[in-house]
């Protein structure tokens, strides 16, 4: 069983307040806000003080009296209104994380009520190369992924393909400008049907006649036209190869590889529930729903279109119903630009009304953009948008400038040389993004992001590496148990211990930058650790077994955190 270090507070906690007769339920404990005072705080007897009516500080002090004579507290103190502030005592703190290093979980809970979670992330389209955005929503969407099931959730990532718009529709009339005919469908590749699309696009913007051609085309192969349907499907499928080999490198996974096509006879199955229900109207041709006009006025959904076509909108309402019946969710999660908000709320709202998600949670987790260093959305140094591609590369570029040649790195090849760079490279651009809060957009910082030093993925690989090689130094020594000498130990110690409620604010959040936070903190706190309490030259074996017991713990720790963002931790760094 894992030793959960907040529960044992609370529960002593708890164990006072029933003593006193008060109720336990505000006997629960948080990190300090005043690391200067404690290390942990219960503001329970404020609460307490109007349903007791009773003095604040009055309460505070019967409570601390009692806890007073637990040996966990160094000090227990009432302090302002009544606040109560506990300091653990340091053989208990040591205590705890010998408890934390046996454990595989690191004192971590797991949830007491587990959930099916799916998670709608990555979302790319047919044809088109993914963008900076695409990488967004994908390294969130993994993060929060990890983070979900090491908590003990279940989740279940989909892919959400947008295969199903127009767009398809534009490449066919393009094939079929171009050959007459779609007999050679089978035969293009990525690059060409990419090509395609990019025509398509500019013919569709300056010629109606095309656009609407395009629109008829795509009505056919959602109708079930065989020969479109095939050339759809090949689009497709090639589409979906091409995108996986984006998600490979950046290590990002997916369970379900379904999209927007797989929710068509669904579509159908909506519009018949919402005319059932009396929700559907006929607007103009189109069948539509229209939305608490009340509280908050947004548009109304279209379902159908006046063409026979289902919209976006429609696709995600089928995509609820789907999920919630064949996947029994209890939660979906989309981590999609927060410039989609309105369309979330639409979707909600209907599946609301329609009656297919009750009880179940809907949340549109919207992020903001990558911006280049004008505030712009990044951009390529020619102005063209930058493709996923192209980061990746410019990123391990920039990597490599600081990696040693091949023949500078004794005993390590060309290939161990290549994967680190491509590590480091997706480590750095994955904790650039998960550093900010996820609402707010950010700046692409190209000169930062790789560097050694900062706030960047490779300062936590780096702190990895160089446990890693502090451990292979003291290989005779073993690590012992965990005695704390000096302030150093404490503060790395006591950080280690907030490890489950950091965990826990990042999943109810949602918000991987919990993560990055915490790790950032903790690989500074190793560094003034190690610098203040060296191994080999401590006083007594005992404290260097101690020594190597901690930074052992904290290495551990810091490799579960970059899992948890989704980054990689390589075993040795190089540095030229
Ligand atoms: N394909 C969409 C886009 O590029 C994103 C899909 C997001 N997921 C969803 N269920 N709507 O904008």
């Amino acid at each position: 069983m894992t030793y959960v270090l907040d529960e044992v507070i609370n529960q002593k906690l708890n164990a006072v307040f029933a003593d006193l007769g008060y109720d336990t339920k505000y006997a629960v404990s948080k990190i300090s806000d005043r690391a200067d005072l404690s290390d942990f705080q219960c503001n329970g007897a404020l609460a307490l003080a109007k349903s007791e009516k009773k003095n604040p500080r009055e309460i505070g002090e019967e409570i601390a009296a009692k806890l007073r004579d637990d040996k966990a507290f160094a000090k227990v103190s009432v302090d302002g209104p009544g606040f109560l502030n506990l300091t653990l005592d340091d053989v208990f703190l040591a205590d705890v994380l010998d408890k934390m290093a046996a454990d595989e979980r690191f004192g971590c809970a797991l949830t007491k009520q587990p959930k099916t979670v799916v998670m709608d992330y990555g979302g790319p389209n047919v044809a088109k190369k993914m963008h900076v955005g695409h990488l967004r929503s994908g390294v969130i969407g993994e993060s929060v992924r990890r983070i979900e099931e090491f908590v003990g959730h279940k989740p279940i990532a989909d892919v959400h393909f947008g295969d199903w718009g127009t767009p398809i529709g534009m490449i066919l009339a393009e094939v079929i400008a171009a050959d007459g005919h779609l007999d050679k469908m089978e035969t293009y590749d990525i690059a060409e049907i990419t090509r395609f699309y990019k025509q398509a696009n500019i013919r569709c913007k300056e010629d109606p006649a095309a656009k609407e051609n395009a629109r008829i085309i795509t009505a056919k192969f959602q109708d079930g036209d065989p020969i479109y349907r095939k050339a759809w499907q090949h689009i497709r499928n090639i589409s979906v190869e091409a995108v996986k080999e984006n998600y490979r490198e950046l290590g990002v996974h997916f369970d379900l590889w379904l999209g927007e096509s797989d929710a068509h006879e669904t579509c159908s199955v909506i519009k018949k529930m919402a005319e059932e229900k009396g929700l559907l109207e006929h607007d103009d041709g189109a069948f539509i729903i229209r939305l608490d006009e009340e509280n908050k006025p947004k548009p109304p959904v279209i379902i159908e279109k006046s063409d026979g076509g289902f919209t976006y909108q429609a696709t995600d309402i089928a995509t609820i119903k789907m999920r919630v019946d064949d996947l029994q969710a209890d939660e979906i999660i989309y981590f999609v630009d927060k410039r989609q908000s309105l369309h979330f709320e639409q979707v909600f709202e209907t599946a609301e009304k329609l009656g297919i998600a009750s009880g179940v949670t809907l949340r549109h987790i919207g992020f903001g953009t990558v911006n280049g260093p004008d505030g712009k959305p990044f951009k390529t140094r020619d102005g063209g948008v930058m493709s996923l591609d192209d980061m990746i590369q410019m990123s391990k570029d920039k990597v490599a400038e600081s990696m040693p040649a091949p023949d500078e790195a004794k005993g390590f090849s060309k290939e161990y040389i290549d994967r680190l760079t491509a590590q480091i490279a997706i480590g750095a651009i994955k904790f650039q993004d998960l550093k900010n809060n996820i609402a707010s957009g950010y700046v692409f910082e190209l000169d930062d992001f790789a560097n050694f030093d900062g706030k960047t993925g490779p300062y936590i690989q780096y702190a990895v590496a160089r446990i890693n090689s502090i451990m292979r130094k003291n290989q005779n020594l073993a690590a012992g148990e965990i005695v704390m000498t000096n302030p150093e130990e404490r503060a790395l110690g006591l950080k280690l211990t907030q490890l489950n409620n950091t965990v826990f604010r990042a999943e109810a959040d949602k918000e991987p930058s919990v993560i990055s936070d915490y790790a950032y903190t903790l690989a500074q706190l190793f560094s003034s650790f190690y610098n203040a309490s060296p191994i080999m030259g401590a006083e007594t074996s005992e404290i260097a077994a101690s020594r190597l017991a901690l930074a052992k713990l904290t290495r551990d720790v810091l490799i579960k955190l970059l899992y948890l963002l989704g980054i990689e931790a390589p075993e040795v760094m190089l540095k030229a």
